[in-house]
Parts: structure tokens; sequence; C-alpha cells
């Protein structure tokens, strides 16, 4: 009921004195009065229920496309505050975890709470480390793919068939079958994301090598070639453990959302973490770093960067790898990524699409147009820079973002599970169509003698690398 106080947390939601916080809302058609209780800065949807004009109407709901403004879930996971420029996991500063932590290291905190103790991380790396490999059915699943296969789809099926592998996934509530999920989903994601790679590329797949360290290992099952063992540059290894971290987590963005989402039916984990492979296959979301790098190469030179501006301003094209739901200051990692562009370039080929990017982001920033609408690099405008500089073609940028966020994705996934007050996802709409039509027969209908279809005349777009 709206007058409860309806918090887990006995101290949020009250004011000063100790009373709880409310909102008086007066409903201007019927001059009733309400008090709904705030806790932590929010009120309850279904308060708002009770407003309604007469008593059989289905009562007043919030309006709310996007969720641009609605808390779905409370989350002790990650902290962002976006005017400010900060993100934490579990209270640790994205900062301090990158120059202190692995990835395994943060992976373990995210789903388990607290930062691993030596014996706890040994037994963690043990455990991922062991189940690397995936069952060999799964590997003619990918022979199946058409050989220009974008890796982001294949990475989706790939996920998504583990769940016909591990069926026992479905026992959600049994604590031993939660573990083996998160264990394999955090282990077996860089083999399928590798595999993917080398099926585009024609390559026989490398199976893992458990000597290796979590990064170590996948570059290895990207890049091997015919030597009886691959270890990366340290340099590049540290990079790529850095940019897996500053990927884990993200609260509840688009992919999360869907993996909590599609999760809210007790789905099997895999299921629902292919969900979030799928949304993060977008060019709004894990897709934007590889739009950037086509952005960057269309660009081409410093000299066309007026121009390009200018065609953002005018609505004709968007800056990538600029702009966030959440950040309308600097995003964090951006800056941390930042510090390794020139490491990375001493290890690798210098790669010149940085000086477009870095120019880009100087005139973006001194530009009224952006600045007012507070828009500033996001994680994705530097990353493809030093992804491509390893040698990893673009088409697998988004792939190797969606490697750590399964770490995000399972502690998300986890945190629900847990959460006593959810349900099944389920929002409601504002329905705008016809009521009640009387049915016409085929033969009485008239209409536009327009046929619903594509285009009559659309061009027929080239197959990539046909
Ligand atoms: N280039 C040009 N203009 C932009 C950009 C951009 N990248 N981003 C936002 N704007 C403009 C919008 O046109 C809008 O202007 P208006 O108010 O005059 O209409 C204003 O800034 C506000 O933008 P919204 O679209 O309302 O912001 P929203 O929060 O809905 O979108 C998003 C956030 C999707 C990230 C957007 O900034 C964007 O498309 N960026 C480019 C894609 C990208 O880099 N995505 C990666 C995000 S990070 C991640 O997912 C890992």
């Amino acid at each position: 009921m709206a007058t409860e106080q309806q918090t887990t947390d006995a101290s949020a939601g009250k004011g000063v004195s100790g009373e709880t916080d409310t909102l008086t809302v007066t409903d201007n058609r019927t001059g009733k009065t309400y008090e709904l209780p705030i806790t932590d800065g929010t009120i309850r949807g279904l308060d708002l229920r009770q407003i309604k004009v007469k008593d059989d109407e289905f009562g007043m709901m919030s309006y709310d496309p996007a969720f641009t403004n609605t808390a779905s879930c409370r989350s002790s996971i990650t902290y962002i505050d976006g005017d400010a420029g900060i993100l934490e996991h579990r209270g640790y500063s994205i900062e301090t975890l990158c120059e202190n932590s692995s990835f395994l290291e943060v992976a373990y905190l995210l789903i388990w709470g607290e930062l691993p103790t030596k014996p706890q991380l040994e037994r963690w790396t043990y455990d991922i480390t062991h189940h690397t490999y995936v069952h060999e059915d799964l590997k003619h699943l990918f022979e199946g793919f058409r050989y220009d296969a974008h890796p982001m789809g294949m990475l989706l099926s790939g996920v998504g068939a583990l769940s016909t592998f591990y069926p026992d996934a479905k026992q959600i509530n049994d604590p031993e079958e939660r573990y083996m999920a998160a264990v394999r989903l955090i282990a077996k994601i860089p083999t399928l994301a590798a595999y993917s790679y080398r099926h585009n590329m024609g390559f026989p797949y490398v199976y893992p090598d458990n000597d290796l360290s979590y990064a170590e290992n996948f570059l290895s099952m990207v890049f091997k070639k015919t030597e009886p063992k691959h270890v990366p540059k340290a340099e590049l290894t540290k990079a790529l453990d850095v940019l897996f971290i500053l990927h884990a987590d993200h609260e509840q963005n688009c992919s999360t959302n869907a993996v909590r989402g599609v999760g809210s039916s007790d789905v099997d984990p895999y299921s629902a973490v292919a969900a979030g492979v799928a949304a993060l296959y977008g060019p709004l979301h894990g897709g934007a770093n590889e739009a950037v790098l086509r952005m960057l190469r269309r660009i081409d030179t410093v000299d066309n960067i007026p121009d390009f501006l200018a065609r953002v301003k005018d609505r004709e094209e968007k800056l990538m790898g600029f702009g966030h739901r959440v950040y309308k200051n600097y995003d964090p990692r951006a800056r941390i990524i930042q510090g390794y562009l020139d490491p990375i370039f001493e290890a690798t080929e210098y790669n010149p699409l940085v000086e477009i990017a870095r120019e880009l982001e100087k005139q973006a920033l001194e530009d009224e147009y952006f600045t007012s609408r507070k828009l500033y690099p996001n994680v994705d405008f530097y990353s493809g820079i030093i992804y491509e500089a390893m040698g990893i073609p673009t088409d697998m940028f988004t792939v190797i973002f969606a490697i750590p966020r399964t770490a995000g994705w399972v502690a998300q996934w986890m945190e629900m599970k847990e959460d006593p007050e959810q349900k099944i996802a389920r929002p409601r709409q504002i329905y705008t169509g016809s009521r009640e039509r009387d049915y016409v027969q085929m033969a009485d209908r008239e209409g536009p003698e327009k046929i619903v279809g594509p285009p009559a005349r659309r061009p027929k777009r080239p197959r990539r690398g046909a």
C-alpha cells in the first residue's frame, strides 16, 4: 500500500526528523490528494495505481520509453555518477581496480561481492582455466557458418548453444549449478570468440592453453600459427587485461537489461547471456567500437575533420564513440584507455588513426554543439584503435567486448535471482490501436492499391568478402 514504508534499507527514505519522506500528489481531475513514500529518491511505480478517476479504472501508470528515468532493480554491483564521471565496482574505483587487479579478480569481485583472497583467487583461476575447452560438437556448429559470417553472429549462436550442452543449468536455484554456469560462461566465451575469428579467417581452431593467463590464452587462440606455443607480448596482454576490466560491467545498460529481462523468465543462464550478446551487437551499444573505426577510416585525414563535424551537426552523421546515456562528463574508462595507447604502439605498429581520433576529440570538445549536449568520448572511442594495433580485425571488436562483459552479465543475473522483489519482467503499454472493429470478409475489403513490402527498386547489397 502507498502509505507503507517499502524500503529494505531502514535508513533510506527518512528525512532529518526520522519520518518517512513522502511525495504529495494532487490529481486535478478529482481534487484528491495522495501521499506516496519516497525510498532512495524514488517512488514505487505501483503506488501510482491507486490514482484513478473512477473506482473501476486500471489506475495511473508512468510512461517511460527506453527507461530513461526508471530504476528496474536494486543493485550493489556497479555505481556510476555520470555527472562526475565516476565508476566503481562493489565500491572500488575503476582506476584502482585497473591499477591493482587482474580481470579474473574483478570478475570474482563482481560476482561474489568481495575481492578474493589468495586461495580464493587460485581456486577461481583454476576452475576457469580448466573449463575453457568446448565440446567438439560446438566446433562443428561453427564449421556450419558461411565463411564470411560476422563473428558476433557466430558468438551469439555459440553461447545459446552452450545451453544444450549443459541442460542441468536449468536448475537455476541450485548453487552448484549456478557456480558451474558462472565458471563455464567466463571460461568458454574466449574460446568461442576465438573460434569465430578463426572460422572467419579460414584458419584451424586453436585449443586453449592452460599454462597461459586468461588474456594470454585468448590471444594465443586468436594468433597461434605453426609455433608449438604462442606467448603474446607482455604489453599486449596487460593492455587487453585492462580493457577486459574496463568492459566488465556497467550497471543497467542495454545488454544487461536484456540478460535480466530474459533471465527473469527463469530460463537457463546460457540463454539469458545469449540475449546479452545479441543486445551488445547493436551499433548504439557494443557495436560502437567497430563503428568508430569505420568512421575514422572514412574521415581519412585530419583535414577532413571540420567537414565531418559539420555533417554531424547537420545530423547527416553521428560521432560514434561519443555520448552516453549516463555519463554527462568524460567517461573514466576512456581516460584509462588513453594511457595505454603509447605503450601499445611501442609494442606493435603505430596506428595512424589515433591522430585522427585525438584531433577529432579535440575539435569536438571545443565545439558548442558537443559541449552543450555534454557529449564526451565513451569507452569505445579509443578501444578499437588498440585492438587494431594488436592486429585484431574490426569485425572482432564487439566480440572482444562480450568476453569480459560476460562476468558482469553473470553477476547481474545472479543478483536478480537472489532478489525476492524481482519477478518476470513485463512492462505495461499505452495501447494506441483500434478496438472492437467489425470483421470484414476478404471479398469486401477496400483499401489503397499499395502492396506492403520492400521498396520495388531496392539496391542489391554486395555480400561481405564476396
Ligand atoms: N553524435 C552526435 N550527436 C549526438 C551523439 C553523437 N554520438 N550522441 C548524442 N547526440 C545528440 C543527440 O542528437 C541529441 O541531440 P538533440 O537533443 O539536439 O536531439 C542529444 O545529443 C542527446 O542525445 P540522445 O540520443 O538523447 O542520448 P541517448 O542517451 O539517448 O543516447 C547514445 C546515448 C546511444 C550512446 C548516443 O550518445 C549515441 O548514439 N552515441 C554514439 C554511439 C556510441 O558511441 N555508443 C556507445 C555507447 S557506450 C556503450 O554502449 C558501451
